[in-house]
């Protein structure tokens, strides 16, 4: 797909990979729509680049009602929007010691719930039109329970599954499914991580390789290529061994 001209939303823009993915998509002459929870983030990223057509939103994905009336106005204003990129979400690393379902409430809520919220609201639109992309950033570390991040983890694997559901279903409707399922990159997010990322990309060169995925219309954007190969082995050894693993080598993800 060309990407200019095209009418593109980024759920989760102000900041990290959504916010360089924007800045990449100027530079494709592609029309933004960009929502997230700080506004003024996202003006600054408006107000940086005053040649380009960008709408900004505040918006919490993980409520429904305002998601709901977001999208309303959105497609107020825009007759189509051709592709969703929905890649809201958080993490938090968490010890057994410090258990706290809140944490899983918040993490499900926004990186899964948000997720569906967002497409209950283009679905339709995409079905009746027999057309659209829906791109879901997901994780390699949905694979497999990482220690200390198992809600973030579980909420991987639902974007991941369910995206797949997703993209069988929408075969025979014309309606593209891209999952984005990134290893390490330097953002605000893993920022705060006191291990060491293997292959610890920039997020400038991590939205390159999404950008050439997504004009190739790719049906899972994945990378690094040491990370995909090395979570493939992980998610393929038996449970047992990857236990054992874990918890002598303190495997994280
Ligand atoms: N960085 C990595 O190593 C890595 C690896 C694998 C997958 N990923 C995935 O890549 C995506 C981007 O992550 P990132 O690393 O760029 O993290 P980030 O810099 O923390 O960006 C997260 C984005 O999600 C938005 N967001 C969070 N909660 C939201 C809410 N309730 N409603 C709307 N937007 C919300 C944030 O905006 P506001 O806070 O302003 O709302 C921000 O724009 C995520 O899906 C993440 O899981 C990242």
């Amino acid at each position: 797909m060309d990407l200019a001209n095209k009418v593109i939303m980024i759920v989760g823009a102000s900041s990290g990979i959504g916010k360089s993915l924007a800045q990449k998509l100027v530079e494709k002459k592609s029309k933004l729509i960009l929502l997230a929870r700080s506004f003024d983030k996202l003006e600054k990223i408006k107000d940086e680049n005053p040649n380009a057509e960008i709408d900004i939103y505040r918006c919490d994905v993980s409520d429904k009602t305002t998601v709901k009336l977001v999208f309303e106005e959105v497609k107020r204003k825009h007759n189509f929007i051709d592709m969703v990129i929905l890649n809201s979400a958080v993490s938090h690393r968490m010890k057994v010691e410090n258990f706290n379902s809140e944490l899983a409430e918040e993490t499900i809520s926004i990186n899964f719930l948000g997720m569906i919220y967002c497409i209950e609201q283009i679905l339709p639109i995409y079905l009746k039109e027999k057309k659209g992309i829906i791109v879901g950033v997901s994780s390699l570390a949905d694979n497999r329970g990482y220690s200390g991040s198992g809600f973030y983890c579980a909420s991987k694997s639902a974007v991941t599954t369910y995206l797949e559901g997703l993209s069988v279903e929408l075969k025979n409707h014309n309606v593209k499914v891209i999952t984005i399922k990134p290893g390490f990159v330097k953002t605000p997010m893993t920022d705060k991580n006191e291990f060491e990322m293997p292959f610890l990309m920039d997020s400038d060169k991590a939205s390159e390789v999404i950008i050439k995925g997504l004009e190739k219309e790719k049906r899972f954007i994945q990378f690094p290529f040491p990370t995909v190969i090395g979570s493939k082995i992980i998610g393929i050894i038996p449970n047992r061994l990857y236990e054992y693993l874990s918890y002598k080598f303190n495997i994280v993800g």
